[in-house]
């Protein structure tokens, strides 16, 4: 469907038509009408892998140079990103697009921007991370070795399960840590649960703008607004993408490492046909998640937008070239009310204090 729902809801409704749209659109198995959902319960994850990934997390051990951990791109401080456009990437590269929040990990059905990885899988995206040259570029084996000459974490490994520290099982832990951060309190969650007071009038507009004229909802929906699919909305180039030699060396090598067909011309970011394959699959992107938006400017997959207006209008115009969004023709305070709704996904501000890193002490011989 090339246009928005909300739109052609609006186009048909005028013709008299809503109902049989309805049941075409349940026929497609797209439900009755897409929405926003309040976050659910958290699930009770394992604390003793909760506890062992939160130390994994901040540790810069787990990194080859010992120079960055996960907190050094996704910074509890900084909504769990790093607050650049553009991610610095490991020590000595640039990276080409921006680091994303890890909140809400649990409920993300991709992960990466070019949704390359499943998100049913955090301990998958862990390894990639600590083990990908641009990340991390750590060696599994050398990092189990390391780790293992931590008492603690013997110690609290054993709390979790009677064998040694094992590689993929490390990757694990980190993963069940990341998916037990999630977004609270947002006040948009109060009100979908029925207190009409809990966000303002104006957002209350932006949110039927968000539902009706504006079309948002076709694939920012669900939890944490993001459909999982891709999509190609045309956002522009981040020039230094270009311009800085490290940026254009990194693409490249992730384009390489996937056996992209003529990499070497690409002149930006191609998104998921880098993956694919697919012709039609150039410049799209993962649907971004909406929640706490408040903390994670700037936005998009190389943070070429600064704020939340920017991006608004850029969806005014139509998106950028190639998308097939159409104009909105939203007012300035429509656009204004979309903002203020967007930021009651926000909760309040989640902070996990970095444990430490516990020191190495030589093994005793013959012991493992
Ligand atoms: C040097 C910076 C850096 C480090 C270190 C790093 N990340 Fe990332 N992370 C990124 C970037 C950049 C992306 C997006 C990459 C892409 O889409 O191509 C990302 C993506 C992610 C995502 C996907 C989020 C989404 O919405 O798709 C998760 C989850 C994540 N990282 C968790 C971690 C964890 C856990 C660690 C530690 C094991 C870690 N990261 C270490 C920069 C970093
Ligand atoms: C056709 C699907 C589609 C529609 C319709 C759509 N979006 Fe998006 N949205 C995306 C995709 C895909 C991205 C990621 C794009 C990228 O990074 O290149 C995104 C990114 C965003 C982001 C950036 C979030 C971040 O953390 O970087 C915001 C905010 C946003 N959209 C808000 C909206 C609003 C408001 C509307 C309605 C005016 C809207 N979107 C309509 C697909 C869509």
């Amino acid at each position: 469907m090339k246009w928005h729902r909300g739109r052609l809801t609006q186009t048909l409704g005028a013709m008299g038509l809503t109902a049989t749209l309805t049941v075409a659109a349940q026929a497609a198995g797209q439900g009755d009408m897409l929405d926003l959902a309040p976050m659910p319960p958290a699930k009770a994850g394992n604390p003793a892998m909760i506890e062992l990934g939160k130390q994994f997390f901040f540790d810069r051990r787990l990194s080859g140079d010992w120079g960055v951990s996960c907190a050094s791109c996704h910074d509890p401080a900084k909504g769990w990103g790093d607050g650049l456009a553009l991610s610095k990437g490991y020590p000595s590269m640039e990276y080409f697009r921006n680091s994303p929040t890890v909140l809400n990990a649990a409920h993300r059905k991709r992960f990466l921007w070019d949704g390359r990885l499943d998100g049913a899988d955090p301990g998958t995206l862990a390894r990639d991370m600590i083990t990908e040259a641009h990340t991390m570029n750590m060696d599994g084996r050398l990092m189990q070795e390391r780790l293992q000459q931590v008492p603690e974490y013997a110690a609290l490994w054993q709390k979790w399960r009677n064998d040694d520290i094992n590689g993929m099982r490390v990757f694990n832990a980190v993963g069940e840590f990341i998916t037990s951060l999630e977004t609270r309190n947002a006040p948009f969650d109060d009100f979908a649960k029925g207190d009409s007071t809990a966000i303002t009038k104006e957002a209350q507009h932006g949110y039927a703008l968000f539902k009706g004229k504006a079309g948002c909802v076709s694939c920012h929906n669900g939890p944490i607004g993001s459909d999982g699919k891709l999509h190609k909305t045309g956002v522009p180039e981040h020039p230094d993408v270009l311009n800085n030699p490290l940026r254009t060396i990194t693409m490249l090598r992730h384009y390489a490492t996937s056996g992209m067909p003529n990499y070497m011309s690409a002149r930006s970011d191609v998104g998921a046909y880098a993956i694919s394959k697919d012709e039609r699959d150039v410049g799209k992107f993962q649907t971004a998640q909406l929640r706490d938006l408040k903390y994670t400017a700037p936005y998009m997959h190389n943070g070429v937008f600064d704020t939340l207006e920017e991006v608004v209008a850029f969806y005014n115009q139509g998106g950028g070239e190639g998308s097939a969004l159409s104009p909105l023709t939203l007012s300035t305070a429509e656009q204004q009310a979309l903002v203020a709704f967007l930021l009651t996904l926000s909760g309040d501000p989640l902070i996990v204090e970095d444990p430490g890193q516990p020191d190495m002490q030589p093994r005793v011989f013959g012991k493992n």
